[in-house]
């Protein structure tokens, strides 16, 4: 695991953008794997300013978002669809049917999450995988105990991740306790994947992912096993990890092709 310390989620974002960029511009049609949440919204923002000032283009491209809660509409205020389209895709040069996001509605639920497994193999992979991080260790909704070999299907979303959420639609009793979610199964499948995570309501997940044992009780050490997974912290998610000097010291050793730059 890749582990890049920056001093503030905003320096942490700028350099997930250049990420994701350079994936753009080296493959113009590339599949991007896209979160929602607060953690990528800085990123999201940069992304649109590069395509603004630096003619960053979107136009073959095709994104697959991680997650979607069950029994909100497109149109919904708090629907991940409704994220995306207002955060990124309709500020870029995004062609829409490209785009995709699980369906919460959808009448047959079993259905909808295997034809998203079908069309992610239908679009040749996922080429980059951006994720946030749940104070319980969470990777899309994927929550403690799940199965590390799982795939897109339906979630029953934890007490936690409830609390953590719930202020977003007003109390508990209004938010949705299922969600569509890409499985750690399907995130692993991802060529690379680009875990942010940033604060101090991180620390416990951040350490238990990145040097814990690999374990269902934090979904994200999961990625302990993915060929080229990059993290990038701020110094308050950081601020637990053991081996913190030994990140900073492999960093400074890079080559030079090596770096993000
Ligand atoms: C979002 C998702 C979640 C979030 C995680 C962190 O699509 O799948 O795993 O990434 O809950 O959320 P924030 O960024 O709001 O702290």
């Amino acid at each position: 695991m890749e582990v890049l310390i920056r001093e503030d989620p905003e320096n942490g974002c700028l350099l997930g953008a250049k990420i994701i960029a350079r994936v753009v511009r080296e493959k113009p049609d590339a599949v991007l794997g896209l979160a929602t949440g607060r953690t990528p919204l800085q990123l999201y923002k940069e992304l649109i300013r590069m395509h603004r000032e630096e003619g960053l283009d979107f136009s073959q491209i095709t994104t697959f978002n991680l997650d979607e809660y069950v029994g909100l509409p497109a149109t919904h205020d708090q629907s991940y669809r409704y994220f995306m389209r207002e955060n990124l895709f309709r500020h870029i040069n995004i062609d829409q049917s490209r785009t995709h996001v699980p369906d919460g509605t959808a009448v047959d639920m079993h259905a909808e999450c295997r034809s998203y497994e079908q069309h992610i193999i239908d679009a040749g992979g996922i080429d980059i995988q951006l994720l946030g991080l749940g104070r319980n260790g969470h990777i899309g909704f994927n929550e403690p105990t799940g199965s590390l070999r799982s795939r897109t299907w339906i979630k029953i979303l934890s007490k936690q991740t409830l609390e953590d959420n719930s202020a977003f639609f007003g109390s508990l009793e209004d938010m949705p306790k299922h969600a569509l979610t890409m499985g750690i199964g399907t995130i692993l499948d991802a060529k690379r994947v680009l875990l942010l995570a940033f604060g101090p309501a991180k620390v416990r997940a951040v350490e238990d992912m990145i040097e814990g044992p690999l374990a269902a009780v934090c979904p994200g050490s999961a990625l302990q096993l993915h060929p080229r997974a990059t993290v990038i912290l701020d110094e308050n998610s950081a601020a637990g990890l053991r081996y913190a000097d030994h990140y900073r010291w492999i960093n400074e050793n890079k080559f030079d092709w090596q770096r993000h730059k």
